[in-house]
């Protein structure tokens, strides 16, 4: 008779995991304010408590509260000038936002690959990646493990780059104590609806530099000057402002935010243990200095040499086990942006300004491609936001399916 799910047999768990956004009656209350302040536009008074706080949350001087995390990036690569003629380093192992964002900044994405532990960028190949165009490095934060920071602030140091953190996935994590985000030059967050603060759709920009916070500011406030008049514009700018209703939302999120870094700090602890006498599973690694992952995502090392059965396969089985996992990202040099429609030829506004040459039909990554094609499986953020049972029922279900294997391979 089959033991697996997959195959017939009785799952390990039926139940649902610990959904999101948070079911919290906080959300309401916040939104009432900005219903009942009659102030609905620009940040409103929500936005103003929500920088203040989620700047002083995370070790930095100043916030500024924008539409989404590409556009947060986009501002960081904006005003620290990045643009035309520029190429910026990014990993492939990341949501397409990263790259696209460099795009809007009218500079060139260029990849350097991951490190194979711990899915982060790899100081060594971004070396490897710098020429006389390149103006910045961005490194990815992914699924909340902070980078390496210290290797890539030296490398930054001697090429004279500026190094901006994309740290949408990394709300409090933390890199030797101090909180990201304002550890490079700048730091971009995004609040969209699955990361562990949210607001929907929304972003957030840090800095200790008061200079750069002041072009951010007039980047997403149409140019205006801070302090000055409504109709007095010094410098191109969008209206990318955060709502009032947005604010307030992410508002109440980061409220919540201590708790629920606890809950999932102690989940995925347990979690870890009991992958640590598995074999051929394990959890992502922590980069030097990291000291704290905010666990946007739980990323799993998977070794099918050793485990017998293809990563594909495996998830498929683990899913009818009842527990929830992806696949996740592809090498994102291989989305068709990048391999036929949008090739730098036709970026919007680099091609005339852009004298390299990258064709990303040839960039190759292989640590990326390994994790991405047989290497790692993810869970989202809130499955450790439950109990201990919960996280036993996971290493429950990748035992069992370790155990029965011959049933799939
Ligand atoms: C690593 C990373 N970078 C950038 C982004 C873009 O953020 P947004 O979707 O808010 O524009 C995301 C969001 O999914 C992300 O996960």
């Amino acid at each position: 008779m089959s033991k697996l799910a997959i195959n017939g047999g009785e799952p390990v768990r039926t139940g649902p995991f610990t959904g999101w956004p948070p079911d919290d009656p906080g959300f309401l209350q916040r939104l009432q304010q900005v219903l009942d302040s009659g102030v609905w536009g620009g940040h409103g008074e929500q936005g103003e408590e929500f920088c203040e706080k989620f700047a002083a949350f995370h070790d930095a001087e100043y916030a500024i509260a924008i539409t989404n995390g590409t556009q947060a990036i986009q501002l960081c690569l904006h005003v620290l000038g990045v643009g035309p003629g520029d190429e910026v380093i990014v990993p492939p192992y990341t949501f397409v936002g990263t790259a696209q964002a460099v795009i809007a900044a009218n500079a060139v994405p260029r990849f350097a690959d991951i490190e194979p532990d711990t899915f982060c960028l790899d100081p060594e190949d971004v070396k490897a990646n710098i020429n006389d165009s390149t103006a910045a490095v961005l490194p990815v934060h992914i699924g909340g493990m902070p980078c390496n920071m210290a290797a890539l602030q030296e490398i930054c140091a001697e090429h004279d780059l500026k190094l901006v953190e994309d740290a949408c996935q990394a709300h409090g994590a933390e890199y030797d104590g101090t909180k990201v985000g304002a550890i490079g030059d700048m730091g971009a967050f995004s609040l969209q609806a699955s990361k562990n603060v949210c607001a929907g759709e929304g972003g957030m920009v840090l800095t200790n530099d008061r200079a750069l916070y002041e072009a951010g500011w007039r980047f997403v406030n149409c140019g205006r000057i801070m302090g000055g008049a409504w109709y007095d514009h010094r410098t191109y700018g969008y209206n990318m402002r955060l709502g009032a209703f947005q604010s307030a939302v992410a508002l109440r999120g980061l409220e919540l935010l201590p708790g629920h870094m606890d809950i999932r700090d102690e989940n995925a602890a347990h979690l870890r243990e009991r992958l640590s006498k598995i074999d051929g599973v394990a959890a992502q690694a922590f980069p030097d200095g990291a000291t704290r992952s905010a666990y946007h995502l739980f990323i799993f090392r998977y070794d099918s040499a050793t485990v017998g059965v293809s990563r594909d396969r495996f998830i498929e089985a683990l899913s009818a086990e009842g527990i929830p996992v992806g696949k996740g990202y592809n090498p994102l040099y291989r989305e068709r942006m990048f391999t036929e429609d949008l090739d730098i030829g036709s970026f919007p506004f680099v091609s005339q300004y852009y004298e390299g040459s990258i064709d990303y039909t040839q960039t190759h990554c292989p640590v990326c491609e390994h994790v991405c094609n047989d290497g790692s499986f993810w869970m989202g953020q809130s499955s450790l936001l439950g109990t201990t049972k919960d996280m036993d029922a996971i290493a429950d279900a990748i035992e069992k399916v370790i155990e029965y294997k011959d049933e799939i391979s």
